[in-house]
């Protein structure tokens, strides 16, 4: 069977704004579109890759240009931010009878739960009430552990939000879904258009409102796109926000941990630390604070040397079948976890490939649900856990990261840092350092001491600006674009990208079903139903379909290597089985495909 190359548009762009172009792969969001910067990912070197997402992260601060897309600085976005803070401050006046909820799914949910409890921390600091909840989908388990299915339900989404919000009279509910497209979200943002004297819905996404997900959700009458045309109709009179400027493609497409959660981070912290903050909210004090956080991705990018370094040790450690693992303190342990659990659904990885723990494991979290270990080896997340059970079988080839900053217990760190290396030479740190301060300077050389013969070190040292609160989460966001280099690097050099597409995801959902059914029809040439109809006999590895798979849940079929099944299927019309063992043959998907697409 021929292999149908499509003409390739992404050769005929080149620069910067490129993708904003009208005819740009028209028929996909901007957060689905792929990136011209990084079509040669997946061959380049780590050097390459830190400059491609350079560039590609840069892109979420361009100004707006003669296009159809709002951007993070423009106008419009910065009095929308304004607006949303004043609501804010309506809550903490009222902590009672008020509430905020922030909720999403995947990475947006983990950010969500991330935010709230820092949102908390800070209010108590400051003398208020906490007034922050999260719901993610799939629940707490989701927090560590990839559970995509979930976000296909509106109405559980609606059911998790009157849970928590229960008896409240007033309550700001943040939904984020970086595509606007979750059904989850969708069903939360429905059910406060449906109850307007409570709830003040604002959605927080990635693509102009015209480019919601407009897909039928089963057995209900929303879509996505029509519950954001309601908002937008409501946010004339500020009943409703939206919060959706452009970043431009993610640097692997559609991977929305990417830019999408970083955007995330930055647009909720700087309206909720505006309505912390006593002094008047501005519109120059949320530029700013945005501003801050570009200066934060120019800081760690100037580390890229070092950054690419971990890239490389991750990609080995991979590359032979061994482990990395996160080792981080406080609000940075966390997104350890984070990073590590979206590489599941991303790169089709196993829970032990890339594992994060924190220090104080659930204790140090505070989560809704508490302590959750006893649902499986994935729920391991605390440092002790690491020591019981990764340690004693750590080797040359794992790589251990360590994340901290000098505020936390550095003692701790060093003693940690020596057990591992009983174990492990290739063990790396990420430090963060604050400069005048002559006692967090005596700790930084401590440690500096301490690591000194470790293979690559980035010392982070953000000119960090603003408050104490503000100084944290520009740190935390630099940690945040560190980890998403190592672990999306890591995955290249293990094969799992292919130009710009993640080739080895999970399809547990409806939305990575049209992902993964798009990408066979791109690869192969062959018709959508063809696709479908490949991908879903790789899904339940079957050689025929029956009637009843169509009903199934995409989460009962937890299949591996279905988009590489799926092409090869198509392509040589072979059986699943042969299909297999011909994968089996060659482990590193990305060389399996190559060489399928050449003999097709
Ligand atoms: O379906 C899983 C997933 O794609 C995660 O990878 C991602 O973090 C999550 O969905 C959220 O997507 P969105 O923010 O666009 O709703």
């Amino acid at each position: 069977m021929a292999f149908v190359a499509k003409p390739d548009r992404i050769d005929t762009f080149s620069t910067i704004h490129d993708w904003e172009s009208a005819d740009y792969e028209p028929t996909l969001p901007v957060s689905e579109k792929s990136n011209p910067l990084t079509r040669h990912i997946d061959r380049a070197p780590a050097s390459s890759i830190m400059k491609m997402l350079q560039a590609c992260d840069a892109q979420m601060f361009q100004e707006k240009s003669q296009t159809q897309y709002q951007r993070l600085l423009s106008e419009e976005m910065v009095k929308t931010l304004m607006e949303v803070a004043e609501r804010v401050r309506l809550i903490l006046k009222d902590p009672q009878d008020s509430l905020v909820v922030l909720s999403g799914c995947g990475t947006s949910g983990r950010l969500a739960f991330f935010m709230a409890s820092g949102f908390n921390r800070e209010l108590q600091r400051l003398n208020y009430a906490p007034v922050c909840s999260y719901v993610i989908a799939g629940g707490d388990r989701a927090l560590f552990s990839s559970q995509e299915a979930p976000e296909d339900d509106p109405t559980l989404g609606a059911l998790c939000l009157k849970k928590v919000s229960e008896g409240k009279k007033r309550v700001l509910f943040v939904g984020v879904s970086c595509g606007l497209s979750a059904p989850f979200v969708a069903g939360q943002l429905d059910f406060c258009l449906r109850h307007p004297d409570v709830y003040t819905p604002v959605l927080v996404g990635f693509n102009p409102a015209h480019q919601a997900r407009k897909e039928p959700i089963p057995g209900c009458t929303l879509t996505f796109h029509s519950v954001v045309t309601r908002m937008e109709e409501l946010a004339k009179t500020q009943k409703a926000f939206l919060i959706n400027p452009a970043l431009g493609p993610e640097a692997i497409s559609g991977s929305s941990r990417m830019k999408g959660g970083s955007a995330t981070k930055i647009l909720l912290e700087v309206v909720f630390s505006a309505s912390f903050s006593r002094t008047p909210v501005t519109f120059n004090g949320i530029l700013q604070h945005m501003r801050s956080y570009e200066k934060a991705l120019d800081f760690t990018y100037s580390h890229s040397e070092e950054i690419a370094a971990l890239m490389e040790a991750a990609g080995r450690s991979l590359q032979c079948g061994r482990q990395v693992c996160y080792l981080g303190w406080g609000s940075l342990g966390l997104l350890g976890l984070i990073d590590a659990s979206e590489c599941k659904p991303t790169f089709g990885a196993d829970h032990e490939d890339i594992r994060g723990f924190v220090s104080g494991g659930y204790k140090e979290l505070g989560n809704n649900e508490g302590d959750l270990t006893l649902m499986g080896p994935e729920f391991s997340i605390s440092h002790d856990d690491f020591l019981d059970g990764v340690l004693p079988r750590l080797t040359d080839a794992d790589t251990v990261l360590l994340l901290y900053s000098h505020s936390d217990d550095v003692d701790e760190v060093a003693k940690l840092a020596r057990r591992v290396r009983e174990k492990t030479s290739n063990i790396h740190a990420a430090y963060h350092q604050t400069d005048g301060d002559a006692a967090a300077k005596q700790m930084a050389s401590r440690s500096i001491q301490t690591f000194a013969t470790l293979g690559s070190s980035p010392y982070l040292q953000p000119p960090l600006q603003g408050t104490f609160a503000s100084k944290i989460r520009q740190r935390e966001f630099s940690t945040k674009l560190l980890l998403n280099a190592v672990s999306t690097g890591a995955h290249i050099f293990k094969g799992k990208v292919f130009k710009n597409y993640m080739i080895d995801l999970q399809v547990t959902n409806s939305k990575l079903y049209r992902r993964a059914a798009r990408l066979l029809q791109k690869l192969s040439g062959h018709s959508e139903s063809e696709c479908e109809e490949a991908l879903l006999k790789a899904i339940y590895q079957v050689d025929k379909l029956s009637e009843d798979i169509a009903t199934c849940s995409l989460d009962a079929a937890k299949a591996k290597k279905v988009v590489p099944l799926a092409l090869v299927c198509l392509l040589t019309g072979c059986s699943m089985k042969e299909v297999e063992s011909r994968l089996e043959q060659q482990p590193i998907v990305r060389e399996a495909m190559e060489t399928c697409l050449k003999s097709s």
